[in-house]
């Protein structure tokens, strides 16, 4: 069913088809969920994981599949811990000064790009700190993390097979320059977590590109997801407007409404029910997050909404985005910086869809100050 969808049009009629034939259905080894509930449980069940039993990965894996995104439990746990502290409530919310920044600087013009322009190089200019990427190799690396963000959704090509060792190039020089001089950066952590053998030169490679890649692509479409549906909603743009507060109302309903991650998969390590040892199961994040058992007037786009369960935009369980307090504060100053300095924002032409069917959002939204 899902060889039926682009990037370019709605899915939700076909998510809807799917949700018709219950909270699970399943056709030969191949499950697939729309309820929140039911994808919420599975995504929490340690029964459940990336790999198939025997540890194998799923043939067609992303450029990703060596990250601790696509690790499990021994090894997802030691990756995720390294990588945690640098993501902490307490090191975003010192960060937030230098996003307010760079935020009001990308927006000191009047005819632009929202996507290109603003929704894209913030976040990339905040992961790029982050991890240590200096400001000349930043727009580098965001043209390859791109390409490898792309096999997420259509397995490897040889173009995104050679942007990944184009990247990983990148990150050695980095790394040998680091071990020289370490900085108060992601890549010196990574490092110093190296030399007490906590893991592998490798693996500290496949952290720094899962940083990378899960840092921008996801980010720029928070951004460029809410604005359109702002202005598409004029009543609910002019609310935030007169109501700045609302900031993180914007951001918690537009990842409900228009996540920028619609699915993601998990694999029965042993019989769970009716799913068979070594099956598939697709949860499709963007459909749960409009079940209508769980949230009333599910299509409907509303900052005012009461969110209670958490939306699954950034999934749930052991693999719940790293990276949410960061995102989330990076749409909320963004959507903050647009309504108090572009109060007239206006669109003037068509956008552009990205093709991708896991990760949606636009690849280009002109607009104009007034
Ligand atoms: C709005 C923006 C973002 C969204 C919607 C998002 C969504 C997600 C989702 C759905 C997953 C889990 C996938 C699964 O369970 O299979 C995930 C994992 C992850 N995200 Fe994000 N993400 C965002 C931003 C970020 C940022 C800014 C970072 C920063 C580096 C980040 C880093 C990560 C990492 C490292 C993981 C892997 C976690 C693990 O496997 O334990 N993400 N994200």
């Amino acid at each position: 069913m899902f060889e039926q969808l682009t990037g370019h049009e709605d899915p939700h009629p076909i998510y809807e088809r799917l949700r018709a034939l219950g909270p699970l259905s399943g056709d030969g080894g191949l499950w697939v969920t729309t309820s929140h509930p039911v994808a919420n449980t599975i995504l929490r069940d340690r029964r459940f994981g990336m790999r198939f039993s025997d540890g194998s990965r799923p043939a067609n894996g992303s450029l990703l599949a060596e990250s601790f995104l696509e690790l499990d439990p021994p090894d997802h746990t030691r990756l995720r811990r390294i990588a945690t502290p640098a993501f902490s409530p307490k090191k975003i919310d010192e960060y937030r000064a230098r996003v307010e920044k760079v935020a009001d600087a990308l927006l000191d013009r009047d005819e632009f790009d929202l996507i290109t322009d603003f929704a894209a190089p913030l976040p990339i200019s905040v992961i790029s700190d982050l991890l240590g990427i200096p400001d000349a190799d930043t727009a580098e690396f965001a043209d390859y993390g791109a390409l490898v963000a792309a096999s997420i959704d259509s397995g490897v090509t040889a173009e995104m097979a050679d942007a990944n060792d184009k990247v990983l190039e990148l990150f050695d020089r980095l790394i040998a320059q680091r071990r020289q001089t370490p900085g108060d950066d992601v890549i010196s952590s990574l490092i110093a977590a190296e030399a007490e053998k906590r893991l592998t030169a490798q693996e500290m490679l496949s952290t720094l590109v899962l940083l990378l890649v899960a840092g921008f692509e996801t980010t720029v479409n928070l951004i460029g997801n809410g604005m359109r549906a702002l202005l598409d909603h004029p009543s609910q743009w002019k609310l935030f407007k007169a109501n700045p507060e609302l900031a993180s109302a914007v951001v918690e309903e537009t990842l409900r409404w228009a996540p920028p991650v619609h699915m993601t998969s998990r694999i029965a390590h042993e019989q769970v029910h009716r799913i068979g040892k070594d099956e598939v199961v697709t949860l499709l994040l963007a459909a749960a997050n409009r079940d209508p058992e769980v949230y009333p007037e599910p299509h409907k786009f509303d900052v005012m909404r009461v969110h209670k369960p958490e939306h699954l935009a950034f999934s749930s369980g052991i693999h719940y985005c790293l990276g949410a307090t960061l995102a989330r504060m990076e749409g909320e100053v963004a959507f903050r910086a647009l309504a108090r300095r572009m109060p007239d924002l206006r669109q003037t032409g068509p956008v552009e869809f990205r093709d991708s069917v896991v990760i949606r959002g636009l690849k280009s939204f002109p607009v104009s100050r007034s």
